[in-house]
C-alpha cells in the first residue's frame, strides 16, 4: 500500500468507460454517485452469460443448470460483500427503490394504528417515500429526524426525542448521496433495537466507497444497488432469515416459498446478477493485490476497501482544500479533515454567481460530469433552503485521480 495514487492509476485502465475523450481530452466522471463506470469483467460476465448460459432458472438441461449456479455464486459473493453469512437472505431486484417499496409494503402489513416510523431529512427519497406509504395506508405516524445544518450531520438528539416505545422501524441512509455524511448507524441499531424497534439501512450511497458488514452495524435489513459499486443495474436487499422468511410479502402463487424466492419476484434480470458477481469479484481481485495475504473473498474485499477508503479520502482533501479557498464556493457538509471519518468523498456545492444548472452546463462543456438539482435528497436539499436549483454534486471514486481534481478546481477558478 505504498503508493496507492499509482496503485488506482492503474485500476483504470479496466474501465473502458473512463477511455472516453470529450474534445480531444479526457473525460472526467464525478457521476458516480448516479452510477459507476465498470470495469471489462463485468462487461464480459454480462454478455458471456447472454451468449453461453442464457435460460431460465430450474431447468434439468445445461444452460439453466449453469446459469442457476452463476445467480448461487452471486448471492455467494453479495454476501460476502456484505458480510452477511447467509447467501439465502441476499434478495436481488430491480433497483433498491422497487425493493424498498416491496419491503415496505409487507413491513406496513405488520404495524397498527399508531405505530411510529422515522425516517430521517438527510435520505434519499427512497428510504423516505416508501416508509410514509407503507405508514399511511395503516395509520401509522411518520416522524421525520433532524440533521444540523452546521454540518449536514444526524441530529441524535432529535432522533432519541422521537424513538419510543411505539416505532417500530427506523429508516436510516448509511451515507447521504447529497452531502456524503456517514451516518453512525451502528448507535442508531442499538438505541432502536432497545425500545424494540426494526432498522433499515439505505447503504446506496456507502456502497462503494466503504466496508458494508451488516453484522457491525446491527441492522436488520439493508439495501444497495450494484450500479453504483462497478456492476450493472441491479439492486440488491439483505434481511434477517425469520424477518424475510416471516413477513406478508405480495407473490405469486406458483413462486416458491423459500427464501430467497419469495421476494424475487418474477423472471430476474440474470445477466444483471452475473455482472453484480463480477462486480463483486473486481473488488476482491483489487483487494488481493493490494493484499495478496487475504485468504477468503471477504478478507480481499476488506484489503479493497482499506486501501479505498484511504486513497479516497487524498483525493477529498485536495478537492476541499480548493473548493474553500473559492469565496464564491459554498460546501454543503464536513470539510474538516479531522473529521473525514464521518464523510466518504461526496461533495454539495453552491457557486454565489451560477446556478447548479449553469455551472454543471459549463463543467460539461469542458468534459468534466457532474450532477446538479437534488438528486431525490429532496428533504435535505428544502432544509438547507437549496430549491428550486439544488446543488452542483461531484462524486469521487476510487478511479478518478489527482489530476482530475485540479482540472476541475482549475475550470471553477476561470469562471
Ligand atoms: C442514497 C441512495 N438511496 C437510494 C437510491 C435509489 O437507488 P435505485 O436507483 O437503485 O433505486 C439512490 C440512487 O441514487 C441513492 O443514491
Amino acid at each position: 500500500m505504498t503508493d496507492l495514487p499509482l496503485y488506482f492509476e492503474r485500476c483504470r485502465a479496466e474501465f473502458p468507460g473512463l477511455q472516453r475523450q470529450h474534445h480531444g481530452r479526457a473525460a472526467v466522471f464525478f457521476d458516480g454517485p448516479a452510477g459507476s463506470q465498470t470495469p471489462q469483467r463485468v462487461i464480459d460476465a454480462v454478455a458471456h452469460y447472454l451468449a453461453h448460459t442464457n435460460a431460465n432458472t430450474h431447468g434439468l438441461f445445461t444452460t439453466s443448470r449453469e446459469s442457476d449456479e452463476i445467480i448461487t455464486e452471486a448471492h455467494r459473493a453479495v454476501a460476502d460483500f456484505l458480510g452477511a453469512d447467509d447467501p439465502g437472505c441476499i434478495v436481488f431486484g430491480p433497483n433498491m427503490t422497487t425493493l424498498t417499496l416491496a419491503l415496505s409494503r409487507a413491513i406496513g402489513r405488520t404495524w397498527r394504528p399508531g405505530d411510529e416510523v422515522l425516517v430521517t431529512r438527510s435520505d434519499h427519497d427512497a428510504n423516505v417515500t416508501p416508509w410514509v406509504l407503507a405508514a399511511r395506508d395503516v395509520g401509522a405516524v411518520v416522524h421525520h429526524i433532524n440533521f444540523r445544518r452546521q454540518d449536514c450531520t444526524l441530529d441524535l438528539d432529535d432522533f432519541h426525542r422521537k424513538l419510543s416505545r411505539r416505532t417500530r422501524l427506523v429508516a436510516v441512509g448509511a451515507a447521504s448521496n447529497a452531502t456524503g455524511t456517514v451516518h453512525p448507524v451502528r448507535t442508531i441499531c442499538e438505541a432502536a433495537h432497545a425500545a424494540g424497534a426494526d432498522v433499515f439501512v439505505d447503504a446506496v450511497h456507502y456502497a462503494p466507497h466503504l466496508l458494508i458488514d451488516v453484522q457491525a452495524m446491527g441492522c436488520d435489513y439493508l439495501a444497495c444497488s450494484a450500479y453504483k459499486f462497478f456492476g450493472p443495474h441491479v439492486g440488491v436487499l439483505w434481511g434477517e432469515r425469520e424477518r424475510l422468511e416471516s413477513l406478508p410479502v405480495h407473490k405469486l402463487r406458483p413462486a416458491a416459498e423459500e427464501l430467497p424466492d419469495r421476494w424475487m419476484t418474477g423472471t430476474q434480470n440474470h445477466e444483471g446478477i452475473a455482472g453484480t458477481l463480477a462486480a463483486v469479484d473486481y473488488l476482491a481481485n483489487l483487494g488481493r493485490r493490494i493484499d495478496p495475504a487475504a485468504t477468503s473473498r471477504r478478507e480481499a474485499i476488506r484489503a479493497a476497501f482499506a486501501a479505498i477508503e484511504q486513497y479516497e479520502r487524498q483525493l477529498l482533501r485536495r478537492l476541499l482544500d480548493g473548493l474553500t479557498e473559492l469565496p464564491q464556493i459554498t460546501v454543503y457538509g464536513i470539510t474538516d479533515p479531522t473529521r473525514f471519518a464521518e464523510r466518504v468523498p461526496t461533495v454539495c456545492f453552491t457557486h454565489a454567481r451560477f446556478t447548479p444548472q449553469e455551472l454543471a452546463q459549463q463543467l460539461a462543456a469542458e468534459g468534466i460530469f457532474v450532477w446538479h438539482g437534488n438528486y431525490y435528497a429532496l428533504p435535505l436539499t428544502e432544509v438547507l433552503g437549496l430549491e428550486p436549483h439544488g446543488a452542483v454534486r461531484v462524486g469521487l471514486l476510487h478511479y478518478n485521480t489527482a489530476e482530475e481534481v485540479d482540472r476541475l478546481l482549475a475550470t471553477l477558478r476561470a469562471l
